[in-house]
């Protein structure tokens, strides 16, 4: 892909009454799980679930930040440096103070949020909530910022402001996905490639997303832990072979340190080492349009998280398992950070809605949690989504 930049001035100047409004989708991640935070490849999509963020100049040099979803919203003075509240307006805010740190100019202004994204699902909720946030106070000022720097930024807002250590994945895919595609990201190099749906065979086959409806406790704490383990076997693999990051690794140096390393630490290295093969594996399986070939990688793919990364649970290993016995399922996963959330399922797309339905009974029958499953095409990214206030075309790009 080019590098990706444009002049964000808005085509009209808004006035005190209208309102700019800027879309960001949600996103699943097809395969390539935990590899985004020590220089691997991921491979998601964006999923037509929707942030809009409606953002309006004000006039007394303040920040109001409002959610259709959420009550009460806080409104800053310019030179408000508060900590996180550890709630929603955590994100906007988060953006906000990255966009002051770059020392881009923003007027007073009223942003507020709806959306119908799912809440701790893991189709990525509060990066949509940022890259919507981002686009409107962008579309506010004269800044230019590329497809990279929103994502980076976004992420930023999410590390340093909110406090949760994540990756790039996210962010970047909800900016810059197209339409129809997976999106391939390296997210050491943040060079990344359109690779499209409905090659070949996939043609004939379906996203389905089937959330759990569960979410423990855990996660939040127990993904630091896991990227701490992960950190520890890269920090012994980088100085011993002189490698980068994991995302250079292979099986074979992994086993040359072992005795040096945790098992966890091993197991988290191992995990994120055959993951990074599945992706590359996935690129190829997608050009040749072959759903059996990437079904498979996303079976092995669950197995390496469950038994390795260790970040599933009962009821989402119990979707995996239905899934992969019912007609049409070439394959199913855990997706996202883990602990709960969703599974994504590669279907053939006559089988769909049989698929849902039964999958849906037997967790019913098993949990007594009614799970909801949403058939999914990949969507447009928020950079194209937004074009208009963009001032050029960038479903061009
Ligand atoms: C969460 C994080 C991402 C990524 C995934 C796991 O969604 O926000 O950065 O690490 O978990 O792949």
């Amino acid at each position: 892909m080019p590098a990706d930049s444009f002049a964000m001035t808005t085509p009209s100047e808004p006035t005190r009454s209208s309102a700019i409004e800027c879309l960001a989708p949600a996103r699943v991640n097809l395969l390539g799980e935990h590899t985004d935070y020590s220089g691997g490849l991921v491979l998601p999509m964006a999923i037509p679930f929707f942030t809009r963020a409606a953002i309006r100049p004000r006039m007394d040099g303040r920040y109001s930040f409002a959610s259709e979803q959420f009550p009460g919203g806080p409104t800053l003075d310019p030179e408000d440096r508060s900590a996180a509240r550890g709630e929603w307006s955590d994100y906007p805010i988060g953006v906000l103070r990255q966009l002051q740190s770059r020392g881009v100019e923003l007027p007073s202004f009223d942003l507020r949020l709806s959306g119908n994204v799912p809440l701790a699902a893991g189709l990525s909720s509060s990066a949509s909530v940022e890259v919507a946030s981002a686009m409107a106070m962008l579309a506010l000022t004269r800044a230019t910022l590329t497809i990279e720097e929103i994502a980076v930024l976004c992420r930023r807002a999410e590390n340093e402001y909110v406090g949760s250590p994540c990756g790039i994945m996210d962010q970047f895919v909800i900016v810059a996905a197209r339409s129809g595609h997976a999106l391939l990201l390296d997210t050491r190099t943040l060079v990344h490639e359109d690779l499209p749906m409905k090659k070949g065979e996939l043609e004939e086959t379906q996203i389905v997303i089937c959330n759990s409806m569960v979410k423990h406790s855990v996660a939040t704490g127990e993904y630091g832990m896991r990227r701490r383990e992960s950190e520890e076997g890269q920090a012994v693999l980088v100085s011993r072979f002189g490698i980068r990051d994991l995302g250079d690794a292979t099986l074979e140096q992994l086993e040359a340190v072992r005795s040096r390393i945790s098992e966890a630490a091993f197991r988290r290295c191992r995990h994120i080492i055959t993951e990074n093969a599945r992706v590359r594996e996935a690129k190829d399986a997608m050009n040749a349009g072959d759903p059996v070939a990437f079904g498979k990688l996303m079976r092995g793919s669950h197995t390496s998280q469950r038994d390795d990364f260790q970040c599933s649970c009962e009821e989402i290993d119990f979707l995996v398992e239905a899934a992969a016995a019912l007609p049409g399922c070439f394959g199913a996963r855990l997706t996202g950070g883990g602990f709960g959330g969703c599974t994504v399922n590669l279907v053939r797309r006559d089988d769909a809605e049989a698929f849902r339905s039964a999958l849906t009974a037997s967790y019913q029958q098993r949990f007594h949690i009614t799970a909801e499953t949403y058939l999914c095409e990949a969507a447009d990214g928020a950079w194209r989504h937004n074009a208009e206030w963009f001032g050029t075309a960038a479903g061009a790009q």
